[in-house]
């Protein structure tokens, strides 16, 4: 007997694998929908049901949920903020066509709850620190406008339908799953903690530190970094959650604690004994000087709360993931 049958689409990619598999562990039985545009073949987990297939095809996605899921998880969604601004037509058709489908299909189908992937993006700029859940929304990138307007169908949806949703509102996700059981690094990431690893393993002769002028410690940027096995507990508490309530929420997922660019640097120096070629550059266009998350809602309703606070824990689970698979560094 399984917990419950989920659907996770994305389920191939960098955070859908570890959703995956923290469902796996607690005994769910897992559906994975991906069209491996970013997703990998070696991210799947031998007891995982695959589909093939792409949320603009609604055909398929109403012909997978017509098997019945007890929670859809939807972390399916292009998240290049750069791209987003060059490309917005391209992110309106995959972000916000394809979140609609996935819920149109839910709706013909009579699957009545799902986790949504969302970002601190739809906050833009921070007026207040930390961020929760009651701070305004007002992107300042197109990836994140996406992020909030699917949001808003999906509250439209709850109150319209028989349709409960929980949207986390990730901050900056890093590291991997520690037995080094998910292999994949993004083909061509654009964040901090990838780009700095590829210097480390050779893969991009040296990185760029957006500005060192900020009113921080250091003067580099703070970002509230959270594991991807703490946001993948987060999904594995929310699809219980409506399971058993029905009842719609937003949470942050973040630990509150502020890291700087060079502190992420010296991390990485430290675990992996090799120095970073890193040049302070100008600033970023839209980078906020800190960034961290109120947590709280997550806390007390889901009971969630974040193991991994200490970012040496964090990075040695990436040193891992790169020594197992990438063994001869
Ligand atoms: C972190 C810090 C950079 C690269 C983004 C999205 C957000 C969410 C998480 C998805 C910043 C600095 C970076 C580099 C650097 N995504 N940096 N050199 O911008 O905080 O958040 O990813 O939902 O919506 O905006 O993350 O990893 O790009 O940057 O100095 O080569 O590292 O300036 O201070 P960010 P990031």
């Amino acid at each position: 007997m399984s917990e419950g049958k989920i659907l996770v689409i994305g389920g191939a990619g960098y955070i859908g694998s570890h959703v995956v598999k923290a469902l796996n562990e607690s005994l769910f039985a897992v559906t994975v929908y991906d069209n491996f545009s970013t997703g990998q073949e070696c991210n799947l987990f031998p007891d995982n049901k695959l589909v093939k297939g792409d949320i603009l095809d609604s055909a398929k996605l109403e012909q997978t949920m017509s098997e019945g899921f007890d929670a859809v998880i939807h972390l399916a969604a292009k998240k290049a903020v750069g791209e987003s601004m060059e490309k917005p037509d391209f992110y309106a058709k995959n972000n916000l066509i394809g979140s609609i489908n996935i819920f149109n299909a839910m709706l013909k189908n009579g699957v009545q709850n799902i986790v949504f992937s969302s970002s601190a993006a739809v906050y833009g700029t921070p007026q207040y620190i930390p961020v929760d859940e009651q701070h305004p929304t007002n992107p300042i990138n197109f990836y994140g406008f996406t992020k909030l307007e699917i949001e808003k169908v999906m509250n439209w949806y709850s109150e319209l339908k028989n349709f409960n949703y929980i949207a986390l509102r990730y901050f900056n996700a890093v590291g991997y799953a520690a037995d080094g059981s998910v292999c994949g690094m993004e083909k061509n990431p654009q964040n901090l903690q990838p780009i700095v690893m590829e210097n480390i393993t050779g893969k991009r002769e040296k990185i760029f530190v957006f500005g060192n002028d900020y009113e921080t410690p250091d003067g580099t940027c703070l970002r509230d970094y959270i594991h991807v096995e703490d946001l993948a507990s987060a999904h594995v508490l929310s699809v219980k959650h409506l399971m058993k309530n029905h009842s719609s929420h937003i949470f942050n997922l973040g630990t509150g604690k502020g890291t700087s660019v060079l502190e992420i640097i010296q991390s990485v120096e430290r675990v992996t004994g090799k120095k970073v070629n890193y040049e302070i550059a100008p600033r970023r266009a839209g980078d906020p000087a800190v960034l961290t998350a109120s947590s709280k809602s997550a806390e007390t309703v889901l009971g969630w709360k974040p193991e991994y606070t200490n970012i040496d824990d964090i990075i040695k689970t990436v040193w891992n993931m790169e020594l197992k698979n990438n063994g001869k560094l």
